[in-house]
């Protein structure tokens, strides 16, 4: 598992996935879908969507809750935003190595996996904290299809990312892509571990991201 651990990072690391570890806010993703404020005169409706697995992972062994989670429930902790986990019907090996052998042919493939729920009314929300972990350089698959199910026109999204080396990958260039009609605006990225095992740098993390 380790073996497969370090290959991919060190793919990663060489290019493959953008690499930039960093616990720290990402360069703008482009001059035109980029927002730093969710703000305006009213109070913007806050939805907190996020992508994250539980059972073996690396760096952290076999854990409860994901990492990612971890970071989304501490942004609706200090946003009062509402959170959604973007879960697909078929769960994912609990096991590390084959886990990344399955998202790989899912990337390889473009497959769009099928969720368990839907958020009840999007239109409500202005702004979309969306989370997830980079895999193989950029978001897991089912968060392609969390954002083919939605108009997000004109909707604010804020990305963060939990890693173990690779930083926001390729997310900068593909979550706009996805979204071209949304403010992409730039994103949080935390290794993985410190997610999962440090709350204090986790919540100092977000309160200056969000602040932003
Ligand atoms: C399938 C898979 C692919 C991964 N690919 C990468 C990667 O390309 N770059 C990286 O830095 N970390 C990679 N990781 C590590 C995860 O991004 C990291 O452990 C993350 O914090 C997991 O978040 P979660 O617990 O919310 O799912 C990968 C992990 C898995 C399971």
């Amino acid at each position: 598992m380790k073996k497969l651990g370090i290959c991919l990072l060190i793919a990663c690391l060489a290019g493959a996935c953008n690499a930039k570890p960093q616990e720290s806010v990402a360069p703008a993703v482009s001059a035109e879908n980029t927002v730093s404020h969710p703000t305006g005169n009213k109070t913007p409706h806050i939805l907190v969507a996020y992508f994250s697995r539980a059972d073996e992972n690396y760096s952290v062994g076999n854990i409860r809750t994901g990492n990612t989670q971890k970071v989304a429930e501490e942004i609706a902790r200090q946003t009062g935003g509402t959170l959604f986990h973007i879960q697909p019907v078929k769960s994912y090996p609990a096991a590390y190595k084959p886990c990344t052998e399955v998202a790989k042919q899912e990337q390889d493939a473009q497959a769009r996996p099928t969720l368990t729920q839907k958020v009840p009314d999007m239109d409500q929300y202005d702004v979309i904290y969306l989370g997830y972990p980079i895999w193989w350089g950029d978001v897991p698959m089912a968060v392609y299809t969390f954002l083919e199910s939605y108009d997000f026109s004109n909707k604010i999204i804020r990305p963060f990312a939990t890693h173990e080396g690779s930083g926001l990958g390729r997310t900068p260039t593909t979550l706009p892509k996805a979204l071209p009609h949304s403010k992409v605006s730039p994103g949080l990225a935390l290794y993985g571990h410190v997610a999962q095992n440090e709350p204090d740098r986790v919540r100092t993390a977000v309160s200056q991201w969000i602040a932003q």
